[in-house]
């Protein structure tokens, strides 16, 4: 029975059982005492409409969106945030009565992750984005909106790479380019597949030029550490996985709904747990 005291969260997305997001947020509320429930639903594409109005109907005050609805959840909505907008995908939803609004903390977590380890001076950097996929889109926009214009993009299809830019400052190579300069870049990140089970031996781009100074950033975070972010440590360089990518995009999702900030740690703590630990 639903208790109307509870309030009640959720992700929907398909497949859905994998993830997280339930741990991280139910963490929180326990530890801050808030009366509120997080759950995964599983969500087909066709039953989306459907199911949000089910999850309304049921009390629901937000919910996160994952794949495949980033898209077209924006159909639903009665208004989305501006950077949200601009990206194009939503992920995170608050309903107010049965007014949905949405957002996209995808971009701006990924920014807050990097300034965790490259805090200083991230306009005067060279960075390289590989793919060109939703997540690149959202990382892109979220340099623009900071005011980082100058990124390269490479994508094995790099016509993608060139749409993404948009006309701005940017550069787009494909993916040998990329990688006969890798030594240019202080920072690379992969927002590709490459490096996940199905392609676990695998990096999105040649290592043979990868030095030390080159900061690796990669958003997979199961496995906690890829073929790409292996290698960059074995060539000394620093490297961050998706941990913190996801609990910045959580964490913000929890603001959102809460007003209030979570503890990161907690977060952190919880999904390395899950995922076997560091
Ligand atoms: P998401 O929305 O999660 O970013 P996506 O839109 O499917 O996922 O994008 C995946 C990105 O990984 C794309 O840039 C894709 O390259 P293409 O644009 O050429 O398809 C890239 N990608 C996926 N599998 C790849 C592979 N086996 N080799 C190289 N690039 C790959």
């Amino acid at each position: 029975m639903y208790d109307k005291h509870l309030s009640k969260y959720a992700v929907i997305g398909d497949p859905i059982m994998q993830s997280m997001s339930p741990d991280i947020h139910n963490a929180c509320f326990e530890q801050m005492g808030i009366d509120a429930e997080y759950e995964a639903v599983h969500v087909r594409k066709d039953d989306l409409e459907q199911k949000v109005k089910a999850l309304i109907e049921a009390g629901c005050k937000g919910f996160n969106v994952t794949i495949p609805h980033k898209l077209d959840i924006i159909n639903l909505l009665d208004e989305i945030d501006p950077f949200a907008e601009a990206i194009g995908a939503v992920n995170t939803v608050i309903v107010e009565g049965s007014k949905l609004k949405g957002y996209n903390t995808d971009g701006p977590g990924f920014y807050q992750s990097l300034l965790e380890i490259h805090p200083l001076n991230l306009k005067e950097s060279n960075i390289l984005v590989i793919g060109a996929g939703g997540a690149a889109r959202a990382i892109v926009k979220a340099f623009l909106l900071n005011g980082i214009e100058q990124v390269t993009i490479t994508n094995r299809t790099v016509e993608k790479a060139v749409e993404l830019l948009e006309g701005d400052n940017g550069q787009a190579l494909p993916l040998e380019e990329a990688a006969a300069r890798l030594d240019r870049y202080d920072i690379a990140i992969n927002t590709t597949p490459i490096g996940m089970v199905q392609n676990i031996n695998e990096t999105p781009i040649s290592l043979n030029n990868l030095e030390s100074h080159t900061v690796l950033v990669d958003i997979i975070y199961n496995p906690l550490m890829t073929k790409f972010l292996k290698a960059g440590l074995e060539k000394g360089c620093t490297v961050q996985n998706g941990v913190p990518m996801f609990i910045h995009q959580a964490a913000l999702s929890f603001e959102l709904w809460t007003g209030r900030k979570p503890d990161l740690s907690l977060m952190k703590r919880t999904v390395e747990q899950k995922l076997g630990g560091k």
